[in-house]
């Protein structure tokens, strides 16, 4: 049988890529997967993901040049099926350092934000980030960091299934809903992030860091957080009925 003939068979039979690749080992260059076999595959690779999984990939990632220098991996950290994901842009100093997200001088910043709105990471948050590890002296990550970690966000997001999502900053509104646009034209109003089955209500905003320094723009935050706790008012009302 030739590789043409068993590739219209795995397609035809839906099989998975993990299937076909284990199958072939040596060989894989002379496949060029259809829609189909790339959406079985992810299929099935959702079918056997979990959390710790993704966990124990991050541990041991290597798959871009942010590993090198990293303290520790930051996968993110909260309460499972949250209420709301909340979503950074990249670990700093101090989360390289305890492998938590948020806990320097803009994580006590953002927890305040939270608060003011009922939400904490302890009872009804988990909050990520769009990269694990911390880019150099802070710097914004590049395009192909991003591309090579944004997987695990999104297997994250497909697992927790979180009612909404808060995104804080230009990096992760721009690399989860894949614009240019800046910030101050992304937030203020609540749109759909549709991933796998899921359709989840997602607003973004100002990054808490930015806030630190531009103290007058805690107004339009404010704004976009009460915002949020409307629609989380109406869900869990809807909820209650
Ligand atoms: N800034 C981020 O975007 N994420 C963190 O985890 C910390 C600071």
């Amino acid at each position: 049988m030739t590789i043409e003939e068993k590739q219209k068979i795995a397609c035809f039979l839906d099989l998975a890529w993990d299937t076909l690749h284990s199958g072939y080992k040596g060989k894989q260059k002379e496949y060029d997967f259809t829609e189909k076999e790339t959406a079985a595959s992810s299929h099935f690779i959702q079918q056997c993901d979990s959390l710790e999984q993704i966990y124990k990939e991050i541990g041991a990632c290597k798959n871009c040049q942010l590993s090198l220098k990293r303290k520790n991996t930051v996968p993110g950290e909260g309460v499972n099926n949250p209420l709301v994901m909340v979503i950074g842009e990249a670990p700093g100093a101090d989360e390289d350092v305890q492998g938590r997200p948020f806990v320097g001088k803009a994580g006590q910043l953002l927890d305040k934000m939270l608060g003011s709105i009922n939400l904490t990471r302890q009872t009804n948050c988990y909050i990520a980030n769009i990269v694990k590890c911390r880019p150099p002296q802070n710097r914004d990550p590049h395009p192909e960091e991003r591309s090579a970690c944004i997987h695990f966000l999104h297997r994250q997001i497909l697992l927790h299934k979180p009612k909404f999502i808060l995104l804080v900053g230009s990096i992760a509104a721009q690399s989860l809903l894949n614009t240019k646009m800046p910030i101050s034209k992304i937030r203020g109003k609540i749109s759909e992030y549709k991933i796998g089955d899921l359709i989840i209500p997602l607003i973004s905003t100002f990054h808490p860091a930015y806030l630190l320094h531009n103290e007058d723009q805690k107004r339009p935050v404010w704004e976009d957080l009460k915002l949020l706790r409307s629609r989380i008012e109406e869900f869990l009302n809807e909820k209650n009925e």
